[in-house]
């Protein structure tokens, strides 16, 4: 540990010097650390509000377990989540723009064949959904992974309703064909809230901020040799397009899903999804 005195203009410099070891490791604390500093001097952080924080935060744990990760959804309406997706995806190519994978792919989705409905007790307004699987040349890619989960027509999952969803309800994962295309038929999903029985809840309402996300359909996908892509595929006419509880809408990820008429009318989408080569 250096001798430097612990001022409040050095106290960053100095908690820094006192870390060894991992490279990486020294670059994240420090600059954990500055910024830390940095902000409990701007805001000039008392007592009781740090206090306030660790009770906060330790409620946040305390609420965690293996089916629910407060921290994660904490890290999600702070746009910590979206922002280290961005990160990640800093190519500036023409690949798919990846978004927040959820909490709700908490089960494994059923393998279906294309073409198959994931909606299992049919509630909802049909709908359509094609699309591909590509690299960034434009060639389609064979016997790709399509893992799709969505909420349904009013908004929930079907983790969240066990009992009144059938289990595996609006999952499916699926393989494209040989152009590397995809289609299954499903319901429209709704927007919903994000949970608010915990700590994160009270963050919302204390903010004056609502819980909900627009309607969207998650997508995973994988192909042999690309970087996977954890993405969703967002409905045009959704209400909270503009102010996603967890900011993950991307312009470049929202769709018209266009009505059809006929003696049995549906919905349907097109969504052609790029990879980036490993
Ligand atoms: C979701 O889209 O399933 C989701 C994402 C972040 C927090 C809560 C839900
Ligand atoms: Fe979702």
């Amino acid at each position: 540990m250096g001798g430097d005195a612990f001022t409040e203009e050095r106290s960053a410099e100095v908690v820094a010097a006192s870390f060894a070891g991992d490279e990486r490791l020294r670059r994240l604390l420090t600059g954990l650390v500055r910024h830390l500093h940095a902000f409990v001097r701007e805001v000039g952080l008392t007592h009781e509000e740090w206090a306030a924080a660790v009770d906060f935060l330790t409620r946040v744990g305390r609420f965690s377990d293996d089916q629910r990760q407060e921290m994660i959804l904490l890290s999600d309406v702070l746009g910590i989540s979206m922002l280290v997706e961005t990160v990640a995806n800093r190519t500036g190519g023409g690949e798919t723009e990846a978004t927040v994978l959820g909490p709700f792919h908490q089960v494994e989705s059923p393998p279906r064949e294309l073409g198959d409905t994931i909606a299992l007790d049919g509630r909802g307004e049909p709908c359509l959904v094609t699309g591909s699987v590509r690299d960034a040349d434009g060639a389609g890619l064979a016997g790709a992974t399509v893992d799709v989960w969505q909420a349904s027509a009013d908004g929930y999952y079907d983790v969240q309703q066990p009992g009144i969803q059938p289990e595996r309800n609006l999952r499916g994962l699926f393989r494209t064909d040989a152009d590397g295309g995809f289609r299954f038929r499903t319901v429209v999903p709704r927007y919903y809230p994000i949970p608010t029985d915990g700590p994160v809840g009270e963050l919302l309402r204390a903010t004056g901020r609502h819980p909900y996300r627009p309607a969207h359909i998650h997508f995973l996908v994988g192909a042999d040799g690309y970087h996977p892509v954890a993405t969703h595929l967002f409905v045009a006419d959704s209400p909270y397009l503009d102010s996603d509880a967890v900011f993950g809408v991307k312009a470049s990820l929202v769709r018209e899903f266009r009505r059809v008429d006929g003696p049995d009318p549906y919905r349907t989408v097109h969504f052609d999804i790029v990879l980036r080569r490993r």
